[in-house]
């Protein structure tokens, strides 16, 4: 794409994304076959895998959205969760599956999730396109995960670098460049 002069190289194509989305949507039809399903889609990173992972899921659903900030928009993770905007209906006694772009220092999830539970959902689970391959000290895993990506920070389909390329339809390693600039800047 034209506008992309951040990426070093693709690390996860077109094709790759919507073969894996097509499973997971799949997995969770199969897993919740019968029931009903609140889906939770955590903006704005979750678009447009919420959206296509929708189309795979053939249950009853409902749709609702949170807003959480843990990076304010920069390349390192703050252990900071805000909680920007929360949902609009009820999920007591509903299933939900939260669903997010990626997991990294697990810090989002992990504060979402207890917040679900106060809720008094029936059963939450996560759902993440993307799981980096970090040491956690948060010891949470999401029961469906698309793919193990390596400690590289990304950006396109949802993924941000300063609200920029969550356009990108493929996923790219962002060059080391800009993490040296960056890093340089808050010295
Ligand atoms: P966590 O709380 O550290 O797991 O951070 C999760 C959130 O940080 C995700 O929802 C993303 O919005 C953002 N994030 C984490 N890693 C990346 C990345 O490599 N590129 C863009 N955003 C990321
Ligand atoms: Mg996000």
């Amino acid at each position: 794409m034209k506008i992309d002069n951040i990426c070093k190289k693709v690390l996860v194509s077109e094709e790759e994304i919507q073969a894996t989305v097509k499973k997971i949507g799949e997995q969770i039809s199969k897993d919740y076959d019968g029931e009903e399903v609140t889906m939770i889609g955590l903006l704005n990173g979750c678009n447009p895998f919420f959206s296509d992972l929708l189309k795979h899921i053939d249950l009853l659903i409902e749709v609702d959205y949170m807003r959480a900030s843990s990076y304010h928009g920069s390349i390192k993770s703050s252990n900071e969760v805000l909680i920007l905007k929360d949902l609009d209906k009820s999920i007591k006694g509903k299933n939900v599956i939260v669903v997010d772009d990626i997991i990294d220092t697990g810090e989002t999830l992990k504060c979402i999730i207890e917040l679900l539970k106060l809720k008094g959902a029936k059963t939450i689970e996560a759902c993440v396109l993307l799981d980096k391959d970090i040491k956690r000290n948060v010891a949470y895993k999401p029961k469906y995960i698309g793919l193990k990506i390596p400690k590289e920070f990304v950006v396109g389909y949802g993924l941000d670098y300063n609200e920029h390329y969550r356009n990108l339809p493929y996923i790219g390693a962002v060059k080391d460049e800009v993490y040296t600039k960056e890093e340089n800047n808050n010295e």
